[in-house]
């Protein structure tokens, strides 16, 4: 599929990789860019089309697609790190937050937008995943349950997808300079790189990208003998 006349939705658009995304999309000559945020006011960008939504509210999820009618590239973004370990306190409470909008909104939207797109000839949906789909750490290990999740929603929504010709695109990445790494130190992608990758994945039909060196690495890392997760 070609972005140049495609009509997307990016969800949590007012910021980070997703004001990336809308950003790239209407460069790169997208007809519509739905740029969806929790408040639209935020959404400042010239060109966009701001839509209320919240994830985590079934009743936003469905007017997104009764309004959004014509998208055919569903760009799932949005989504929360909470900096908990499994044994911290609140780590119970965490995760349930996560779940509900990581995994929970996004499988809404999936399902949401399943029939919009398939109407609108197949598209392509594009699911933020991280190279914590694959790596825990204390800081991060609610987080990395729910991309571990999210990156099983992915490869299993591609499958019932497939039939109706819509392509399911997984982004894995390490560390983005946006607000959710800014307590984090090391190497940062820049935002505009991992979405070129991931709107050239879409254009090339490929299922995957890994965005990064690191990412790569721990990809390789999974069939070593020590694998790159323990
Ligand atoms: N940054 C990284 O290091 C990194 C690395 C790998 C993967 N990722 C993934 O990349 C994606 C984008 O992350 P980011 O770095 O841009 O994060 P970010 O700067 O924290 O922005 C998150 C966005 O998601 C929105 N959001 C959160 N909960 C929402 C909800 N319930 N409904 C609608 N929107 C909601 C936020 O809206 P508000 O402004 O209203 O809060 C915000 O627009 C995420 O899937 C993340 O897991 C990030």
């Amino acid at each position: 599929m070609k972005i140049q006349g495609s009509i997307a939705l990016v969800t949590g658009a007012n910021r980070g990789l997703g004001l990336a995304f809308t950003q790239a999309l209407l460069e790169a000559g997208a007809a519509k860019v739905y740029a969806a945020a929790r408040d639209p006011s935020k959404v400042a960008l010239p060109g966009a089309t701001p839509l209320k939504l919240d994830l985590t509210d079934p009743a936003e999820v469905a007017a997104a697609a009764r309004t959004a009618s014509d998208v055919t590239l569903l760009v799932n973004n949005a989504a929360i790190a909470r900096t908990v370990a499994f044994l911290a306190p609140d780590a119970e409470t965490a995760l349930r937050e996560s779940l509900e909008t990581n995994i929970f909104g996004t499988l809404a939207m999936t399902r949401a937008f399943a029939p919009v797109l398939k109407a609108n000839g197949g598209g392509a949906i594009v699911n933020m995943l991280s190279i914590a789909s694959w790596l825990s750490r204390p800081a991060l290990a609610v987080y990395a349950a729910s991309k571990s999740a999210q990156w099983a929603l992915t490869n299993g929504t591609r499958y019932e997808l497939r039939e109706q010709g819509t392509l399911v695109v997984g982004v894995h990445a390490g560390f983005i300079d946006t607000d959710m790494s800014r307590q984090f130190q090391g190497p940062k992608s820049r935002p505009e790189d991992v979405v070129r990758q991931a709107l050239a994945a879409v254009e090339q039909g490929l299922e995957e990208v890994l965005a990064d060196e690191r990412t790569r690495e721990v990809k390789r890392g999974l069939s070593a003998e020590r694998a790159s997760y323990l």
